[in-house]
């Protein structure tokens, strides 16, 4: 197969031979069984080091594009988990900009399992649907929020009201309705972000392993993404690039490790973004679950400057079906972002804000988390327990106070060794994610990452005695 690959004027020289054979292999010029170049030879070809290529080879085989034979070589695996995203072959007249054929259309709950310790997912059985139901129902009468005309660009005025207050009491965060603005969902405030504080081929920093779906919008964008280890006390802001424009951070319960960003490496952050004029964004998807440890201060809260955007979802507290979230942002910064959502889809549902405002106001909110709180802190606790008396030696749990999920990292292991027990226990009927997947720049350390979201808590058990199965093949 004669692969091209150009690195001209490029920077990332690794992470752009990954992009471009994870291209061809999505655009199908590289097929299933075809065999990559060997890295010595693509490494003279293009005069880097094997090094850099072996870190894309790496990292192609970490996310499950291709795969090892001994003695023979590098291979596009038979299984690439991206042919729902491969573009059927089309006529050149139409051309999509070669960016999108390299952000695969990735489905992790495509398939059913019987014990589900995949992340993002709350339990929707504790959801309350009847109240939802009737508060929606009230909004699409005739006299309702369903009726009106074209909303305010920026949210409903009631929706935001309620969010800044939630903030005030559960998060200390200083806030009114005017710097809150509400969108669907994260996603959709780190595209409004984006297109409001950067240009194309600006440079940005994301935690390294970190949360993909923000890392791919930054690159169909044409930013420059950086990827930054992340240690023990959260992001290493040593290393952070001293040319990036924006800082993306988890600071609550890193993305996927779970710690939480200490308190000095908060402060040396803003310090930093200080010193550089550079934007931090703190995503702050699940703090509502925090069940232990003393709450750390958000960065908005500590930044004195005015240059911390802060994030929230109702993904994870509420339903992620409902695409709802919001960002608290800056005064400088209100009229752009009115502006860029106005321009790309003016508003979310007006009938989904307002009940949701009444959600928050009537107190089914607070109801709700307080509700599911402590059945995940039980479900955290089970898992962290089992971690430690049934898998001394194979996962090390991260600790974590927060969210739904947890990290064990496996110190005795490959990510490759690891990739094959959460293929065993897959087919021991246990969904269960890979931490090598959630690498940026460099490939994901070897550990597994449980959420507890969807499995019931009486499954628990089950599940993991299974996994514990799959680490003895
Ligand atoms: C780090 C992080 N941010 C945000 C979200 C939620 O995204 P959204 O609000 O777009 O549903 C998730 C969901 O898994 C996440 O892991």
């Amino acid at each position: 197969v004669d692969l091209h690959i150009s690195l001209v004027g490029r920077r990332d020289l690794a992470g752009e031979i990954y992009r471009q054979i994870r291209g061809a292999l999505l655009e199908g010029r590289l097929r299933s069984g075809d065999p990559l170049p060997p890295s010595r030879e693509l490494a003279r070809r293009l005069s880097v080091s094997r090094t850099t290529v072996m870190v894309a080879y790496d990292r192609l085989i970490g996310e499950g594009f291709v795969a090892t034979r001994v003695g023979a070589g590098t291979f596009v695996a038979h299984d690439v988990p991206t042919a729902a995203g491969r573009p059927s072959p089309a006529p050149p007249t139409l051309a999509a900009q070669p960016v999108w054929a390299g952000i695969p259309l990735l489905n992790v709950y495509a398939d059913e399992a019987d014990y589900d310790f995949r992340t993002g997912m709350p339990d929707v059985s504790l959801f309350p649907f009847q109240t939802w139901r009737r508060l929606i129902a009230h909004e699409l009468r005739p006299e309702g929020a369903g009726a009106q005309p074209y909303g305010d660009p920026a949210g409903h005025l009631g929706l935001r009201h309620a969010i800044a207050r939630h903030l005030a009491t559960s998060r200390d965060l200083v806030t009114t309705a005017e710097d809150v603005t509400v969108t669907n969902g994260t996603q959709q405030a780190m595209d409004l972000i984006a297109r409001v504080l950067l240009a194309p081929g600006d440079e940005v920093a994301v935690e390294d392993p970190g949360y993909g779906p923000v890392m791919r919008l930054f690159e169909s964008l044409g930013m420059r993404v950086r990827g930054v280890p992340v240690d023990g006390e959260g992001l290493v802001v040593d290393a952070l690039p001293d040319r990036a424009r924006l800082v993306y951070v988890t600071p609550s319960h890193q993305f996927p490790l779970g710690v939480a960003l200490s308190l000095p490496r908060r402060i040396a952050l803003l310090d930093w973004a200080r010193r550089h004029d550079a934007a931090v964004v703190e995503d702050d998807y699940d703090s509502e679950f925090r069940h232990g440890g003393r709450p750390i201060e958000p960065l908005q809260t500590l930044d004195g400057e005015g240059r911390v955007v802060y994030v929230g979802t109702f993904s994870k507290s509420m339903l992620p079906s409902l695409r709802v979230g919001f960002v608290v942002a800056p005064a400088p910064l209100r009229h752009a972002l009115s502006a860029a959502r106005y321009v790309t889809d003016w508003h979310t549902a007006l009938p989904t804000q307002a009940a949701l405002a009444r959600f928050l106001d009537e107190g089914w909110f607070v109801r709700h988390i307080r509700r599911v709180r402590a059945v995940y802190e039980e479900r955290h606790r089970r898992i962290v327990d089992l971690l430690a008396r049934d898998f001394a030696g194979l996962l090390d749990a991260v600790p974590s106070v927060t969210g739904l999920h947890l990290t064990a990292l496996a110190p005795g292991a490959s990510p490759k060794e690891i990739a094959a027990v959460a293929d065993r226990a897959a087919g021991d009927g246990v969904a269960v994610q890979r931490l090598a997947w959630f690498g940026v720049e460099r490939p994901g350390p070897a550990g597994l990452v449980l959420g507890y979201g969807a499995i019931a808590t009486g499954d628990i058990d089950e599940g993991l005695l299974r996994l514990r199965a799959a680490f003895d093949g």
